[in-house]
């Protein structure tokens, strides 16, 4: 595995394996590397000849009062686990490679997918997101990107910037990797105490009960979210930011669950927020 800071050099690497008309993979990070990303990287490794991955903790999406400063950070250990994943390109810029002065470009998917769910509470966050994935698209051309079902709003928005930029990459969506307890695996995670750990199961058991209510019969949206915000308010140590089951495709709520609808979760355990999805299936 070779790792590269600049652009330059990684297009200089790219032109060489153009030449012999191999394929590209590219899985964007923010590091702190974990088996969610590893998942990606390793399917990426099966599917393409060459694999480039990002890490890249993107400042535009965070906001103010955000964790950007204190996101964890350990390159030594990510290149490792990268090279072992089969990443055969790591690219890890520096700020200025990807912002620099002058940058008054942005890129923005409006309305409906970018409005509910974490657009509501972290304003700017997927103007963030699809302007640092557009330039990353930009640099390596990649056959296709791949990204975790874990983000099932970015995803959507990603496919979304995808189609209306005509960008000619395949974006490969895979499942969310969760530790054998059921929490779904987050760099942010880390930042959890013994305590908080043990309540975060909240999310992943909330979605449980979702399940259980469809397998049930029950379809009205509103009774399923009361059912899950109920369960997670139990737990003394999270904080709801949203609870919100949604059409999968526009991410616009439904009074009725139709064929399928995503419910996704957004929860403060201490500091701490996390997400967690799971699309809900009726048979
Ligand atoms: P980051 O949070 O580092 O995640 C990188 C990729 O790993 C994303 O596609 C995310 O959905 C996926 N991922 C994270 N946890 C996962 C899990 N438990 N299971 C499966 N996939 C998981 O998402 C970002 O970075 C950034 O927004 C980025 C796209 C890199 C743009 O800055």
């Amino acid at each position: 595995m070779q790792l590269f800071e600049t652009r330059a050099e990684l297009r200089a690497f790219l032109k060489e394996v153009r030449q012999r008309q191999q394929t590209v993979g590219l899985v964007p990070t923010m590091g702190a590397l974990h088996e969610g990303h590893l998942s990606l990287m390793r399917t990426a490794a099966a599917e393409n000849d060459n694999v480039v991955a990002t890490i890249f903790v993107n400042p535009t999406q965070f906001g103010p009062n955000e964790d950007f400063s204190k996101y964890p950070r350990s390159l030594e250990e990510d290149a490792r686990l990268a090279a072992a994943a089969g990443v055969t390109a790591l690219f890890h810029p520096p700020l200025e490679e990807i912002y620099h002065t002058g940058n008054a470009t942005w890129v923005e998917v409006v309305g409906g997918l970018t409005e509910n769910l974490c657009g509501r509470t972290r304003p700017g966050h997927f103007r963030g997101v699809t302007t640092v994935v557009s330039r990353l698209f930009n640099i390596v051309q990649p056959d296709r990107a791949y990204f975790g079902q874990k983000d099932a709003q970015q995803v959507q928005v990603l496919k979304r910037m995808t189609e209306d930029l005509c960008f000619d990459i395949q974006i490969r969506v895979l499942p969310i990797i969760r530790e054998s307890d059921g929490l779904a695996l987050s760099s942010r995670n880390a930042y959890l105490s013994v305590d908080e750990r043990q309540a975060a199961l909240v999310l992943s058991r909330s979605l449980e009960q979702a399940r259980h209510l469809i397998e049930a019969g029950e379809r009205d949206t509103k009774t399923i979210v009361e059912t899950v915000t109920a369960f997670i308010q139990q737990e003394p140590l999270a904080v709801i930011d949203y609870v919100e089951l949604v059409h999968p495709d526009d991410l616009r709520p439904r009074e009725r669950l139709e064929k399928a609808g995503l419910l996704a979760l957004a929860v403060r355990i201490g500091q701490t927020r996390l997400i967690d999805n799971a699309m809900l299936e009726v048979a």
